[in-house]
């Protein structure tokens, strides 16, 4: 969703700014702006601050921004509209009357209507329909020659969510940024310092970072940076040092984002498995679950909290905990289950998970178990992201920066977490030392299987070029397959656009049979273990109907090789193992559909990375 990026030191500004929004643009965004503060030398100019706005692409920004635009200082912004129609004028920063105060918001001020008349009474005129725009006329109205204790002031005023960069005209060179329910990161450069929302925007300058907390106030310079909280007592920042390189933001000779991260899985999984298998015991190490042996000993059952892709993880995850640890599971939509009054039960683990660690439902259903005495760890890729820290403790999946919209590596990374936690579980109650180093053979395959999968590429791409033009298609399987099924559904939408259902597949008789035609495509995601001989059934329940199938199964498989329209054969491996080559032909299947349609595979229309409202 929207972006914020601000810039003070001594390069041009607005390079910077343009080059951070464009870090930002996988987020998610309809509009994009600036605002540079110019220097007093450059002269000329009427208004010191520079507002330059642009519906659309970040394209259509770096047009309008003039190369030797003069300033160093200012900030910038990826708006993705909430309040008020996808346009120039209601696209950050928003300027006060005056012209002299600059800001850019992401969140939601939801007492922004009052504001607004106490202002308008004062004659504040305002030109956009957004909620932002208040505050740069809140901060001009409290505005005394200072602007830290302006914004300070003004944010006393707001109700909602802000993760906010402000500048004035008077005070060049400063920045100052707040965050309440939005993320905000200080980047801390030679001679430099930036903000931004999402440590992307600033990599290509600097490592050092401080994430700000809730509450928090920073005023940036070139030189130096200042963290309080809204009552003035400083606060001790806590420099983190990312550890992602530039490169892994960089496309590297592919032709998008989502195809690069469909390929990088084997290393990514590897990241998340690495250090934590204990092939000497069979189980695993973790270093940051914060629960002791008795604590996790003492779990009766698990409950998983997410949101999409996430969610499919949980399912999978759950059938793990159940089938493998014994212990009874549930995945719940994070949005469904903040609002439903839950019984949050002693001896309960709940697990929230998200790739980015911003995700408003999830984040806000956390915080609902939290508030009733539940613990809960979180599964996040985003280091320092939300999730990640006001979570009881967890473990980072290592992705590595997920740029496309559609998740496709975290989700790998995602179930590799599961696997491990699931073992870990497993051994302290009834799996043997024997079955658990199996499972941990099992588990080191898993990349080199993925990338034999991956090897499918050409065949695949081939049976999406035949189907592409399908307006509906049904996903089907079972078992620890069925959150397969869904999830082949949702990427499918997600990039191509294209109506998909994910369904378990001895369930298709219940109803969704009636919608089977030769226009329908069904494929079957076909387990080798005993469900297969069902999911041949219903195979063959469609093929009666006229239903195009195509099955994705173990290779070698004569019999669905006979049924099926097309085959995917995938590796062979354990049963328990089939969600990671399973995934792989779906995700590539829905990206070389998008490919035949000419979608925009990185940036999905409607969707947004990182989801912080609900
Ligand atoms: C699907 C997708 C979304 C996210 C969902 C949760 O490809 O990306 O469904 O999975 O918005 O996001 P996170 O994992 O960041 O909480």
């Amino acid at each position: 969703m929207c972006g914020i990026v601000g810039y003070t030191g001594p390069k041009q500004a607005s390079r910077i700014l343009v080059e951070g929004l464009k870090r930002l643009e996988y987020r998610g965004y309809d509009s994009a702006g600036i605002a540079v503060r110019e220097d007093d030398e450059a002269g000329g100019s009427q208004k010191p601050i520079v507002l330059i706005k642009k519906q659309g692409k970040i394209a259509e920004l770096r047009k309008a921004v003039p190369k030797d635009m003069a300033g160093h200082a200012g900030i910038g912004h990826t708006r993705w509209a909430t309040h008020g129609a996808v346009n120039d004028i209601n696209a950050h920063p928003h300027l006060d009357a005056s012209g002299k105060v600059a800001i850019v918001h992401n969140g939601i001020i939801e007492n922004y209507m009052s504001l607004k008349e106490m202002l308008e009474k004062k004659g504040v005129v305002f030109i956009s329909e957004t909620d932002s725009e208040v505050i740069a006329h809140l901060v001009a109205y409290l505005y005394r020659g200072d602007l830290e204790a302006a914004v300070k002031a003004a944010l006393g005023q707001l109700k909602g969510t802000y993760g906010i960069a402000v500048m004035h005209a008077d005070e060049p060179g400063r920045i100052v940024g707040a965050r309440n329910g939005s993320p905000l990161v200080v980047g801390i450069g030679d001679g430099e310092m930036l903000l931004a929302s999402d440590v992307t925007a600033m990599l290509a300058h600097t490592k050092r970072v401080v994430y700000l907390n809730d509450g928090e106030v920073v005023s940036i310079t070139p030189a130096d940076f200042r963290i309080s909280d809204l009552s003035d007592q400083a606060i001790d920042p806590k420099i983190d040092l990312v550890t992602w390189e530039l490169g892994a933001i960089e496309k590297e000779g592919f032709s998008c984002y989502m195809e690069k991260e469909i390929f990088e899985q084997p290393e990514s999984i590897e990241r998340a498995l690495s250090g934590r298998m204990d092939m000497e015991y069979g189980t695993v190490k973790f270093g940051g679950l914060n629960l002791s042996k008795k604590e996790l000993l003492a779990i009766q059952r698990v409950r998983v909290i997410a949101a999409g892709t996430s969610w499919h993880a949980g399912l999978v995850g759950c059938h793990l905990f159940e089938s493998i640890a014994r212990l009874p599971a549930v995945s719940e939509l994070a949005s469904e289950l903040r609002y439903r009054n839950p019984v949050v039960e002693p001896e309960t683990l709940y697990f929230a998970v998200s790739q980015s660690g911003e995700t408003a439902d999830t984040l806000y259903a956390m915080r609902e178990i939290q508030r009733r005495g539940g613990s809960v760890l979180g599964i996040c890729n985003v280091v320092g992201s939300t999730i990640a820290r006001e979570s009881d403790g967890g473990v980072y999946v290592h992705s590595g920066p997920e740029i496309a919209v559609a998740s496709t590596k975290a989700f790998t990374s995602q179930l590799a977490a599961f696997y491990l936690v699931t073992l870990a579980m497993a051994r302290m109650h009834d799996m043997s030392h024997h079955e658990g180093v199996r499972f941990l053979e099992n588990l080191k395959a898993v990349p080199e299987l993925v990338r034999k999968t991956l090897g499918l590429r050409d065949h695949i791409q081939k049976i999406a070029k035949k189907y592409a033009h399908a307006k509906d298609f049904l996903f089907l399987g079972r078992g620890i397959l069925y959150p397969i099924a869904m999830e082949g559904a949702l990427k499918l939408k997600e990039i191509s656009y294209i109506h998909a259902e994910g369904y378990a597949a001895g369930e298709i008789k219940h109803g969704p049979i009636a919608l089977i035609s030769p226009d329908t495509p069904s494929i079957f995601l076909v387990p080798n273990d005993h469900l297969r001989e069902k999911t041949i059934t219903s195979m063959k329940e469609i093929k009666a109907r006229g239903g195009p199938v195509v099955a994705i199964a173990e290779e070698g498989d004569e019999l669905v090789a006979s049924i099926a329209d097309d085959y995917i054969p995938v590796p062979k491996c354990d049963a328990r193992f089939q969600p990671f080559t399973m995934v792989i032909p779906v995700q590539l299947f829905a990206y070389f559909c998008a490919l035949e349609l000419g979608r925009d595979v990185d940036q999905p229309r409607n969707l947004a990375k990182s989801v912080t409202v609900e």
